[in-house]
């Protein structure tokens, strides 16, 4: 697959005017992105866990207008005008109208809300600018389907596709985005551990994934819920010239290949020493940046300590993974959650802040509301 495959032939029907709603998953990641080349392009593979809890729901009304000259958008969140979201869209439109050539032609209302509070730490991109690339797929799919005459060729709307394109736009608004289309497992980023895996788009895990695995918990324990000092575009940014980049993609890979027998087997301890790895080289990633920085809190440490002593008295297959912020995402599998979801809320709640967490687990992707 190449980029060109995802430029459409000339739409040769017009719709005046619709509405499509999709909701759209978080996801975390077991090996991290971290590092990108041009048009965000991952410098390594990664791959997820697509969440089921927290997600975004996005609406979008769309009408023809006269003339095509500049993109037309409104934004909303809950509700309300949101005109500072508007550059963030603004861009992502201009990196993706090649590939989606009725932008211009239409006028749109985007309308958005997430089921975790806006300023939790959790990043709403992924699942953000995966709900949108989403609708504005659901858009082209009509464009396209209304012109029955086209051969099949001239008109790839299967699933597959579908999913696909829509994973390579979401990933041209924010490159973690391509992997919250579908789960429960997804790879991004081409790699010879992975049949099929590319750069552009992310792709389902194909290989044989233990019972251990299914239902995997994620607690998210929201240590700091501010703003964060560093955004992931900067660090990102720091791996041009950074000591340990080489070392670090090649780590990835390398990670990538060592998860498959570890899933095949269900190996749990090999699960957790692998993952934890991932998420502290991250972070030592950042540590080792010029200029450097750490995006961890006093209690993030506290609670990888807490949950590290827990583990090594109980035996109990409780392990943590971090994102490009302070809070913890604490990853268990399912016959182990009641006793793991006691010791979180006695133990790690209280280094919340005001006792906030959220309880998900695995999922299985983005799904169309209305049409
Ligand atoms: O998609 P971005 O640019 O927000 O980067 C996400 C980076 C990490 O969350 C730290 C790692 C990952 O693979 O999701």
């Amino acid at each position: 697959m190449t980029e060109q495959q995802f430029i459409p032939k000339a739409y040769s029907k017009t719709v005046e005017s619709g509405k499509v709603t999709w909701e759209s998953p978080s996801n975390i990641a077991l090996v991290k992105y971290w590092g990108k080349k041009k048009d965000q392009i991952p410098e390594n593979p990664s791959i997820s866990f697509t969440l089921n809890n927290c997600k975004t729901i996005t609406t979008l009304t769309f009408s023809k207008k006269e003339n095509a000259f500049d993109f037309e958008f409104d934004v909303y969140l809950d509700g309300e005008k949101k005109d500072d979201f508007k550059p963030k869209i603004q861009t992502f439109f201009e990196r993706i109208e090649v590939y989606l050539p009725f932008l211009r032609y239409y006028k749109f209302k985007i309308e958005t809300k997430n089921t975790f509070p806006h300023s939790s730490g959790i990043a709403s991109s992924a699942s953000g600018m995966s709900a949108l690339a989403l609708c504005l797929m659901s858009v082209e799919k009509q464009l396209i389907q209304a012109d029955a005459t086209l051969s099949t060729v001239e008109r790839p709307v299967d699933e597959n596709y579908f999913n696909q394109k829509a994973s390579f736009l979401a990933r041209l608004g924010s490159g973690s985005a391509c992997r919250s289309i579908e789960g429960d497992l997804i790879v991004w980023g081409q790699t010879d551990a992975i049949e099929g895996s590319s750069d552009l788009f992310g792709v389902k895990y194909p290989y044989q994934v233990h019972e251990n695995f299914k239902a995997y918990q994620d607690t998210i324990l929201l240590v700091d819920k501010g703003e964060k000092q560093v955004s992931s575009t900067v660090g990102h940014n720091l791996m041009y010239n950074h000591p340990y980049a080489k070392n670090r993609f090649q780590q990835a890979h390398d990670n990538l290949e060592k998860l498959k027998p570890i899933l095949e087997s269900g190996d749990l301890n090999d699960f957790i020493a692998l993952i934890e790895s991932e998420a502290l080289t991250l972070h030592a990633m950042m540590m080792a940046s010029m200029p450097y920085f750490i995006l961890m809190k006093p209690n993030t440490l506290k609670i990888i300590n807490k949950i590290w002593e827990f583990r090594q008295e109980t035996g109990l297959h409780i392990s943590f993974t971090l994102d490009a912020g302070a809070n913890v995402h604490v990853l268990y599998p399912k016959k182990e959650s009641s006793e793991i979801l006691k010791f979180i809320k006695n133990e790690l709640v209280a280094y919340c802040q005001n006792g906030h967490y959220i309880c998900d687990q695995i999922g299985f992707g983005a799904k169309l509301i209305k049409n």
